[in-house]
């Protein structure tokens, strides 16, 4: 009896090694200690056996049960160790690798340029002002000092809207923003710095021009303002926005409602000014400056359209056209501007 249960104990202790995981564990219990294992099926045997022997088997049939369980209880720990070992391997985690983020866009370049340019101006006290889009042809014209039918209007390849014709003319989609430059003086109190941001309507698409493009311009009105000061200011500007190694050229032009007119040049930035990259002619600007800009001094007759004194106060004003702003800085050539609204991610998200 006795060796059978040492064998049982043996037994147990052989197959128990090969066990590989917790379900061949418990079907080892299973067999051995279980309501009709092999040790119950000893045990059951023992009934006819004498008072005193039954004693001492069953104690030694105990100390055997003992033995099997600590056993088992050993191999479960150690399954569970290796289970918890796998489980660790599987979902480990590298917290130290860089996550995947949600994708965000960004604000457009010539919204970017718009934020970067109003943040320069309001270092100089200019505020922006509302620009209407269309308007009446009075504000983007005749209050310009361009009479009706002045050839000059022709500069300007002006969209009409078909609406009825009212007390300031017929409606404009706005050919450039200078429309805001009358209507800032009636609202605005003398002396004032206006800076406004708004599109402009030309009837012109082709690689260099867009039917809609972005201007930015300026309006200051004070007194004893003079030319010294629009330089100071298109150079705040240019220096700001390009860098403090740009020159300004103020080149002799004509616009109706400046006087003196400009346009303004600022120095190439690949060829630093020489208009010559490795012996060729520049290949962004050809000649050493690019024409960026129209500017002067508000002609008397703006200034009197206002319902401004011009012996008390003169101004100044300047215009420059963002999406060609924008690209003279990156200092890219596009060999198509519009580019820059085909909405194509490749392009945009260089900015
Ligand atoms: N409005 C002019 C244009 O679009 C530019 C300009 C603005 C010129 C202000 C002088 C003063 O061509």
């Amino acid at each position: 009896m006795k060796e059978q249960l040492e064998q049982i104990r043996r037994d147990f202790l052989t197959l128990v090694k090969e066990v590989r995981d917790r379900t061949q564990l418990e079907e080892l219990k299973n067999e051995f200690l279980g309501r009709k294992g092999r040790l119950k099926g000893a045990m059951k045997e023992m009934a006819s056996l004498a008072e005193e022997e039954r004693k001492l088997i069953g104690a030694f049939a105990n100390e055997i049960k003992e033995a099997i369980e600590h056993v088992y209880g050993e191999e479960e720990k150690k399954i569970e160790r290796e289970e918890e070992a796998t489980r660790a391997e599987r979902e480990w985690i590298d917290i130290t690798e860089p996550g995947s983020f949600q994708k965000t866009g960004h604000l457009h370049p010539v919204s970017q340029t718009i934020a970067e340019i109003t943040d320069i101006f309001a270092r100089i006290g200019f505020t922006r002002v509302p620009v209407p889009e269309v308007d009446w042809d009075y504000y983007a014209f005749e209050a310009l000092n361009m009479p009706k039918d002045h050839p000059a209007r022709d500069d300007w390849e002006t969209f009409f809207i078909d609406a009825p014709e009212g007390k300031k003319g017929k409606i404009v989609a706005i050919p450039h923003i200078s429309n805001v430059q009358v209507r800032a003086m009636e609202e605005l109190k003398t002396p004032f710095r206006a800076l406004y941001i708004g599109r402009a309507y030309r009837r012109q698409s082709d690689t260099s021009h867009l039917p809609i493009h972005h201007q930015f311009e300026v309006l200051m009105v004070d007194k004893g303002v003079t030319l010294c000061d629009l330089k100071g200011v298109i150079e705040h500007f240019v220096h700001s926005y390009f860098g403090k190694d740009r020159t300004v050229r103020l080149r002799p032009h004509h616009f109706r409602f400046t006087e003196p007119s400009f346009e303004i040049d600022i120095s190439c930035d690949v060829c630093k000014g020489s208009g010559e990259n490795n012996g060729a002619s520049c290949r962004l600007c050809k000649e050493g400056w690019l024409e960026l800009a129209g500017a002067g001094m508000t002609h008397p007759n703006v200034l009197k359209a206002g319902g401004i004194d011009p012996n008390t106060y003169t101004a100044l004003a300047f215009a420059f056209g963002i999406e060609r702003t924008l690209m003279m800085r990156e200092g890219i050539n596009l060999d198509d501007i519009r580019l820059l609204y085909k909405n194509d991610l490749r392009f945009v998200n260089q900015f």
